[in-house]
């Protein structure tokens, strides 16, 4: 089986595999509790802490551990965000960021125009701030497009939106491990570990300390009352212990940008066409559109041959809509969002995987010709 999934999930690292083994004994323990059990449980969850925190160059009591990415932005957008805000975005935001502010009532939301063109200036993304009252404005963007991995420079945007008087939340959850992350500028940023080699169902929000967060799961004093729940130690030790992986994953990116360029040049011999070529990319994600073929159709058969790929954001597949991402940043060539193909490489991906990929697709492709 190839891989060319790194952006659903990326494989779980052997020292996060054996660190989670090794704790298992200990780590059951309520962290809460003051008996030795639980302590010695508490040492472990705080030690995963001060390494997700130092990441990112926050300090360990700002961040909250959470069950992944989506739950850090719902915790950010919910509890950070007033009645009434003016939210500045973008339409090619994941789910976990888009659907949670379309769900929030009474907000007013602004979008960035971000298309197949060049970026907006940082200028131009504060001009979107209501001058009013921009105590009240938040800037909310991911850092990397999941899709397209399109790199946002985010932090200029939070300085002129900062200098404007409003906030910045940003969801890194792609980020982390490909680009440096840092809350440098930021009121909050969104992490999770399944996609640096840590395990699913774990995850951290940095929340500046002047910001009031209202909990979203209460019921208890846990994460000093800012999220309410016993932990899942053993997972948040293994997001910790993969956190100490990311300078090198993100030293890997000049090789993996090597197997991504024999990837791309490939599929424009075979007539695709590149997306999100148009920006500053992360070096991990080939997403091209095929004249000819339906992205969840070309999936299918690709996992015949033996490889897995996406045709968009993994929590879509199962679904056949177009891409929402593609559709908003080509909304004249509506066929892109419908054909395309996502391969996303990682610090497993070899060349003789895209040696591979590149025989399996030569051979899938060529059966409609
Ligand atoms: C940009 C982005 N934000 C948020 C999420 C959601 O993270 P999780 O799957 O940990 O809930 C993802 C996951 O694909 C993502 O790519």
């Amino acid at each position: 089986m190839i891989y060319l999934d790194h952006h659903a999930a990326s494989p779980l690292l052997d020292s996060v595999e054996s660190g989670m083994n090794d704790v298992r004994a200990v780590a059951w323990a309520n962290p809460s509790s003051p008996h030795a059990a639980g302590r010695a449980s508490r040492s472990l969850f705080e030690t995963a802490r001060r390494r997700v925190a130092e990441v990112i160059g926050a300090a360990s009591a700002d961040m909250i551990l959470t069950s992944g990415g989506t739950e850090a932005c719902n915790l950010a957008l919910r509890g950070l965000i007033p009645a009434g805000a003016r939210i500045v975005t973008s339409a090619i935001e994941h789910p976990a960021i888009r659907d949670t502010l379309a769900s929030i009532p009474d907000l007013s939301i602004q979008e960035i125009p971000i298309t197949g063109a060049e970026l907006p200036s940082p200028d131009a993304v504060a001009a979107l701030l209501d001058p009013e009252s921009a105590g009240d404005s938040w800037l909310v963007l991911s850092s990397v497009n999941h899709e397209t991995g399109s790199i946002l420079p985010i932090h200029e945007y939070a300085e002129a939106v900062t200098k404007a008087g409003g906030r910045v939340i940003v969801d890194a959850t792609q980020a982390l491990g490909k680009i440096p992350v840092s809350i440098a500028g930021v009121h909050a940023l969104a992490l999770a570990s399944h996609k640096i080699g840590g395990p699913a169902g774990a995850g951290a929000l940095y929340v500046d300390r002047e910001q009031s967060l209202q909990a979203q799961a209460t019921g208890g004093m846990q994460e000093r009352g800012r999220r309410a729940g016993t932990p899942d130690v053993v997972g948040v030790h293994g997001f910790g212990i993969a956190c100490l992986s990311v300078e090198e994953r993100v030293a890997d990116m000049t090789r993996l940008a090597d197997l991504r360029d024999t990837l791309e040049a490939f599929l424009r011999e075979s007539g695709a066409t590149i997306n999100g070529e148009e920006h500053p990319r992360v070096a991990t994600v080939v997403n091209a559109s095929i004249p000819g073929w339906r992205g969840d159709i070309l999936i299918a058969a690709l996992d015949v041959e033996g490889l897995c790929a996406s045709s968009g954001a993994a929590c879509s597949s199962g679904k056949s809509e177009p891409s929402p991402v593609l559709t908003a940043l080509y909304p004249e060539e509506t066929w892109r969002a419908e054909s395309a193909l996502r391969l996303s490489l990682g610090p497993t991906t070899s060349q003789s995987d895209v040696n591979q990929t590149i025989e399996i697709l030569h051979r899938v492709l060529g059966r409609k010709t």
